[in-house]
């Protein structure tokens, strides 16, 4: 069933959060004030081509001078929730050892201000951007990467416990790799078929330690983030069936089925051959921790074929005609929301989930004028993803949650400031907030608690 013809949208359950999310690197800005250390991506940003038009964080939205101010627009939009995330060398400017107590109180004030405005946060620990000083000790590719990063979690928990309710250890460890370490768009910007398999099992026996440690003494909830593109072959063919199975592997599988089920889709070793390491069984106990939620990622969806070009996985892409497609090339397909979460529920068990980031880049108008900035076509694709959510809750998924990507235009990555995904506008010359129709009618179907999905968007 297409979400556009949903049936009429009830009420959420109770509880459910309504939120947007943000990561460290792309909003904060001053990336190196009061004694914080360099990321990677502080130093990525600073080689010439790797960047469009030579963006860099230094500034981004500035959220890191302006949350109070940011967090005052959260409450006039209505959100329940905010999801950030830690920029780790604030906290700890080489990685491990000493703590930089202006960096972790930026973020003490950050949660208690979220608080005052009863909005409740979720805590990223890791969205990407590793301390520099740890890059230079090997980064994810060292065993030792586990250790650290319960240092870290731990630093953060002791702190904020007794405030954050839900922790998530990962964001996307498939972008992590993919982009970091196998085609090199990200940072650290390797690229290596060797080393791709073992930043991802680095990355897993982090997350594993880290919700270890979260048991030893956390009261509240801990999960982790993927990001899920439904794979659909785009024909009966059995080499499209089989390369669509690759990819899902790859892409969907290759993170939660370690967590969830102690072992790696036998797909991996087909597709990293020799590069394909043999993983002693001790560490899937430690990657297999028991979690209390899944967040989902999820901006699109792939129809995949057989292509022996498309290195490592054989399998491409095929564009569909007649299909809305986003700035960043991403085809619309809000059925795709649905049937992630139920694929989730399906393979893994009956785990609540959030939906931690859905969104989409499309041109705004260039100025900000007038509030609120008009952008029909961002806030039609909530509209049909919160619709698509909702179909999941009638299918039974325990869905507990939704945030938009972003609450902010910020930095794309490797694409600068080119991509714009806000709900609201960010002037990166003035660091204006201008709101969007987009947030304004997030904010009403906030407001109804889903009634307004009922109506256009
Ligand atoms: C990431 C965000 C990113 C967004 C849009 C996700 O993969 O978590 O940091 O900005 O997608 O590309």
């Amino acid at each position: 069933m297409k979400s556009s013809k949903a049936p009429q949208q009830g009420r959420f359950p109770d509880g459910f959060l309504w939120g947007a999310a943000t990561s460290a690197y792309q909003v904060e800005g001053s990336p190196l004030a009061d004694g914080a250390g360099p990321s990677i991506w502080h130093r990525f940003v600073r080689t010439p081509g790797l960047v469009r038009n030579g963006d860099t964080g230094d500034v981004a939205c500035d959220h890191y001078r302006r949350f109070k101010s940011d967090v005052a627009l959260m409450k006039r939009l209505g959100l329940t929730a905010y999801r950030f995330s830690i920029s780790w060398s604030r906290v700890l400017p080489a990685g491990v050892g000493r703590v930089n107590p202006a960096g972790l109180d930026f973020y003490e004030r950050l949660v208690d201000e979220l608080l005052r405005a009863g909005i409740e946060p979720m805590v990223t620990l890791y969205h990407w951007d590793l301390p520099a000083a740890l890059d230079d000790r090997g980064g994810w590719l060292n065993p030792d990467a586990a250790d650290w990063f319960v240092e870290y979690a731990q630093t953060l928990y002791r702190r904020l416990d007794d405030r954050v309710r839900l922790w998530a250890t990962l964001n996307e460890p498939w972008v992590v790799t993919d982009g970091g370490y196998l085609h090199g768009a990200l940072a650290p910007g390797h690229r290596n078929f060797f080393e791709t398999p073992i930043a991802s099992h680095n990355l897993l026996r982090a997350h594993g330690a880290a919700v270890r440690e979260y048991r030893a003494g956390g009261r509240h909830q801990v999960g982790i983030v993927v990001n899920i593109e439904p794979k659909y072959p785009a024909s009966d063919a059995p080499e499209d069936i089989a390369a669509t199975r690759r990819a899902h592997a790859y892409m969907n599988e290759q993170y939660l089925d370690p967590v969830f089920l102690g072992r790696y889709p036998e797909e991996m070793q087909q597709i990293f051959g020799e590069a394909w390491p043999a993983w002693p069984a001790s560490d899937f106990e430690l990657i297999r921790q028991p979690i209390d939620f899944v967040g989902v990622n999820y901006y699109t969806r792939s129809v995949t074929r057989f292509d022996p070009d498309a290195w490592p996985l054989r399998a491409s892409r095929v564009r569909q005609n007649g299909a809305v497609y986003t700035e960043t090339d991403w085809e619309v397909y809000p059925q795709g929301l649905t049937d992630t979460l139920t694929w989730v529920r399906d393979r893994y068990g009956p785990i609540p989930q959030y939906v931690t980031e859905n969104g989409a880049s499309f041109a705004d108008p260039a100025t900000a004028g007038a509030e609120p900035l008009d952008d029909p076509d961002r806030a039609q694709y909530f509209h049909e993803h919160l619709r698509a959510t909702y179909a999941a809750i009638e299918q039974g998924v325990d869905v507990r949650g939704y945030f938009a990507w972003s609450l902010f235009d910020n930095l794309e990555w490797s694409l600068g400031f080119s991509k714009r995904f806000g709900i609201v506008h960010v002037d990166f010359k003035t660091l204006k907030r201008t709101l969007k129709s987009s947030g304004l009618s997030y904010s009403k179907v906030i407001q109804s608690h889903g009634a307004a999905l009922n109506e256009p968007a």
